[in-house]
């Protein structure tokens, strides 16, 4: 990849790298076509990062599709697919970790500790292995944009962190590779996340500025649906993820899948 990636460079081309864990939807996409367009070359990494996932998590029923996955990049023109093997990425006797602290610790960083240094660490790798100018995540996992821009300021990384728009379905249910574990019942159940963060944007467009009461919003929404168990409701400081701010931040469980969304209030959200 390495390789690649400095004759690219050599040639005077930008590049562009979009990190997934694979199981790719139209949010993915998304930022690939973002990259497409802001760079000559791009490169889209596929590996499910173990160390990201706690135990008891999903890690071994993570959904794994690389030719469907290829197909998709193969539509978007992508220039490479790094996609590097498991005893590549971490050997035995790896042990290195990158802890960022700070941002990272409240809310997904509390309820799934070791979450953000694994996705630090992975990142760290990712972006040695394939030096782009630019790297695209998506606003779906806010809290890890914030973790991953700071992890890129602390370190002197020098890569510029482009952040796309969260892909929503015809009902407001962001996309993600795990809503393909909600049966029909909880599926329905699972618009209650945006269905609350649009309440609470309606709430802040009439004037609404309170903080506990835009929160009790958020709450009130996701008690009223009796297959949602609400982890955290927030409204943070996008940039530091401290209280208060109008990036409301969501964490849900939906029968057994967990699934996250959040919203700036200060924007509608349409539906
Ligand atoms: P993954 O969940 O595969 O997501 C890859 C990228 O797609 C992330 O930046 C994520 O925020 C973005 N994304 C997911 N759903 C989206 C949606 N509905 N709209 C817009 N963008 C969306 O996030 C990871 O992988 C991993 O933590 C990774 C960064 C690859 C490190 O392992």
């Amino acid at each position: 990849m390495l390789h690649a990636s400095r004759r690219w460079r050599s040639e005077r081309r930008s590049i562009g790298l979009v990190p997934t864990m694979g199981a790719l939807h139209a949010g993915h996409l998304s930022l690939v076509e973002l990259a497409r367009r802001e760079n000559d070359v791009v490169v889209v990494s596929v590996f499910v990062n173990p160390i990201q996932f706690g135990p008891g998590e999903d890690f071994a029923r993570y959904p794994r599709d690389p030719d469907r996955d290829a197909r998709l990049l193969g539509e978007g023109e992508v220039d490479a697919i790094y996609e590097p093997r498991t005893e590549l990425m971490y050997p035995p006797g790896a042990s290195t970790r990158v802890h960022v602290g700070g941002i990272a610790e409240p809310l997904e960083g509390k309820a799934r500790p070791g979450h953000f240094e694994g996705v630090a660490t992975v990142v760290t790798k990712l972006l040695a292995a394939v030096e782009p100018d630019r790297a695209y995540f998506g606003q779906k996992d806010a809290q890890q944009v914030a973790v991953v821009k700071r992890l890129v300021r602390d370190l002197d990384l020098g890569v510029e962190i482009r952040v796309g728009p969260i892909v929503r379905e015809e009902d407001g249910l962001a996309l993600s590779s795990r809503n393909v574990y909600l049966d029909p019942a909880e599926r329905k159940a699972a618009a209650s996340l945006s269905d609350a963060l649009r309440d609470a944007a309606r709430a802040y467009a009439a004037g609404e500025r309170d903080p506990v009461r835009l929160r009790a919003v958020l709450v009130a929404r996701l008690r009223a649906e009796p297959l949602a168990d609400l982890e955290y409701a927030e409204l943070v400081d996008a940039a530091t993820f401290e209280k208060p701010g109008t990036l409301a931040v969501i964490a849900a469980r939906i029968g057994k899948t967990r699934l996250i969304d959040n919203h700036d209030l200060s924007i509608p959200l349409p539906g």
